[in-house]
């Protein structure tokens, strides 16, 4: 099969829905590429790059009339009536907000393939086109907000005076939130984020930001997405945007209810009093904005000096790097179509990722698909009956004073009792490394758990070579000892190499 790339026909398009690198992936699962001539070059993919890495590059015609064609927005009317009866389109094209798109892609007899339909599952996440424009946009806010904005993000200590740090506060903690939140945090900014999630807490504060807590009832998410706010919920937040908004220089607004028009988060009043050159990018924007004074894709200064960004093109200011994504994101959706890897497309309506896209199939309308469960759903809570609790052992004062006598009483025994002043000095070690390796590997962070097996490995190196020199010993208690240290060293040794094959499996795709 032929899969045709076609220039973007949309007026200021800079991406495009395959790079060299990913057309020449896209050749390896057995298809015939062809490229228009221009399509690539505003994303820095030149024809020449394409034919240097062995592409075919052709006329519109050749394109449109190829067995996939492969685009990034959605196919005008034109472009539908381009394609071949029975081809397969694939591209963004919110099918649920197009209605007559649906209808026209179905008449004209074709297979399409929303990108933007695939359902946020751990195992689609490597197709998940929207989570890789909303990384690349939440990062481009930044930077346009750092690009507007008249002063440093970072906070210093010159010699002309002391520059506070800017303060930026991200609404919605996304993909989009939790992008820009990184990227204004590295570039040293002092960060605070509001979600109405609250699980999402942690992430925010794991990329060094500070969570904004309100006082209300915040229910965790059951799909990973947030429900509408109630009347009292909507009345506690408002009062913290206010508050927030006009303590920060930067707000940065992401917040969605997939489906919905966006919430407005930010009046008018709020923007009026935030200070002269603070800046809002309102990343909501395509889907009426979550701030009063946005225009879509406009820059707007308020009368106190406050620039208001409403851009919807932040992924494709960043046009090589999207259309990378863009371009890897569908090679990966390809791997699943083409399980044989014999360049012949075929879809699987009872796997749940392609059905999800799939709007029509040779011209029947099957959308909308059938409702999938998301994998951020926390796991339900199992109830813990009395009998499966098992009671915690814990030592009562009165025990651990007990237990500390016995051990005195037990090294003060064996010291007196030993016959050689080597064996006193031996068993004193023992009896000390004993109570400071319980200490320190007891208190050793969880993440920390590797470095610390790599270290037990190491001693056990030690501790197996040690007993070699002594296993020779005439002396018969020497003798055991020697042989329980090297099997019980030996078991800690091939335990780290059992384990570090079974992480390593975890990471090579099965065969
Ligand atoms: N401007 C651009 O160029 C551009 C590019 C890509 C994405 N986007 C937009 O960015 C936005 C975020 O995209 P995403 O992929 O991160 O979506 P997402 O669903 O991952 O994140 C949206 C977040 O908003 C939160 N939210 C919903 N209502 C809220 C409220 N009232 N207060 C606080 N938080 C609330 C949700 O809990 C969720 O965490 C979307 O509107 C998307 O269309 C814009």
């Amino acid at each position: 099969m032929r899969i045709g790339i076609p220039r973007e026909s949309r007026p200021g398009e800079t991406l495009v829905a395959a790079t060299a690198k990913t057309a020449t992936q896209l050749a390896a699962l057995g298809y015939d590429v062809v490229v228009e001539a221009g399509a690539g070059v505003a994303a820095d993919q030149p024809d020449t790059a394409f034919a240097e890495a062995g592409v075919q590059v052709g006329s519109a015609e050749d394109v449109w009339g190829s067995d996939v064609v492969v685009k990034v927005n959605a196919p005008t009317d034109d472009e539908v009536a381009r394609l071949r009866r029975g081809a397969t389109v694939i591209s963004l094209m919110a099918p649920a907000r197009s209605p007559e798109l649906v209808e026209r892609l179905s008449a004209a007899g074709v297979t399409a393939l929303a990108m933007d339909a695939v359902p946020r599952i751990s195992r689609a996440q490597s197709m998940d086109v929207l989570s890789s424009m909303a990384n690349v946009a939440g990062y481009r806010a930044v930077i346009e907000a750092a690009h507007e904005f008249g002063r440093l993000f970072t906070g210093q200590v010159t010699a002309a005076g002391k520059v506070p740090p800017a303060r930026v506060f991200v609404v919605g903690a996304g993909v989009a939130g939790l992008a820009a939140i990184g990227a204004a945090g590295s570039l040293g900014a002092v960060v605070r984020a509001f979600d109405v999630r609250p699980e999402v807490a942690e992430q925010v504060e794991s990329m060094g930001a500070e969570f904004v807590t309100v006082d209300m009832e915040q229910e965790v998410s059951s799909d990973g997405y947030a429900k509408e706010m109630t009347a009292e919920q909507e009345a506690a937040t408002a009062a913290m945007y206010d508050e927030e908004a006009r303590a920060a220089d930067i707000v940065i607004t992401t917040a969605l209810i997939p489906g919905r028009p966006a919430p407005l988060l930010v009046t008018a009043e709020t923007v009026a009093a935030m200070r002269p050159g603070s800046v809002v990018v309102d990343m909501a924007a395509a889907n009426g904005g979550n701030v009063a004074a946005t225009v879509t894709d406009q820059r707007v200064v308020t009368d106190n000096g406050v620039t208001v960004l409403g851009y919807t093109d932040l992924a494709g200011r960043l046009a090589a790097q999207t259309s990378q994504l863009y371009g890897t994101n569908v090679v990966n959706l390809l791997k699943l179509l083409t399980p044989e890897k014999d360049g012949r497309l075929t879809l699987d309506l009872d796997d749940v990722v392609q059905r999800g896209i799939t709007v029509t199939r040779d011209g029947e309308t099957l959308w909308p698909p059938p409702p999938v469960q998301v994998s951020a759903a926390p796991k339900a809570e199992v109830a813990v009956t009395a009998e499966q609790e098992k009671p915690k052992v814990e030592l009562t004062a009165r025990a651990k004073t007990f237990l500390v006598l016995g051990a005195i009483a037990v090294f003060g025994l064996v010291n007196a009792l030993a016959p050689t002043e080597d064996l006193r000095r031996h068993f004193t070690v023992l009896m000390l490394s004993i109570v400071i390796g319980y200490y320190v590997i007891g208190k050793v962070a969880h993440a920390l758990h590797t470095p610390l097996m790599s270290v037990t490995n190491a001693i056990s190196g030690v501790v197996v070579v040690g007993a070699l020199l002594q296993i020779n010993s005439e002396d018969d208690t020497v003798l055991v000892l020697s042989t329980i240290a090297v099997l019980l060293a030996s078991i800690n040794i091939f335990g780290g190499f059992a384990v570090t094959r079974r992480m390593l499996g975890m990471f090579s795709k099965g065969a």
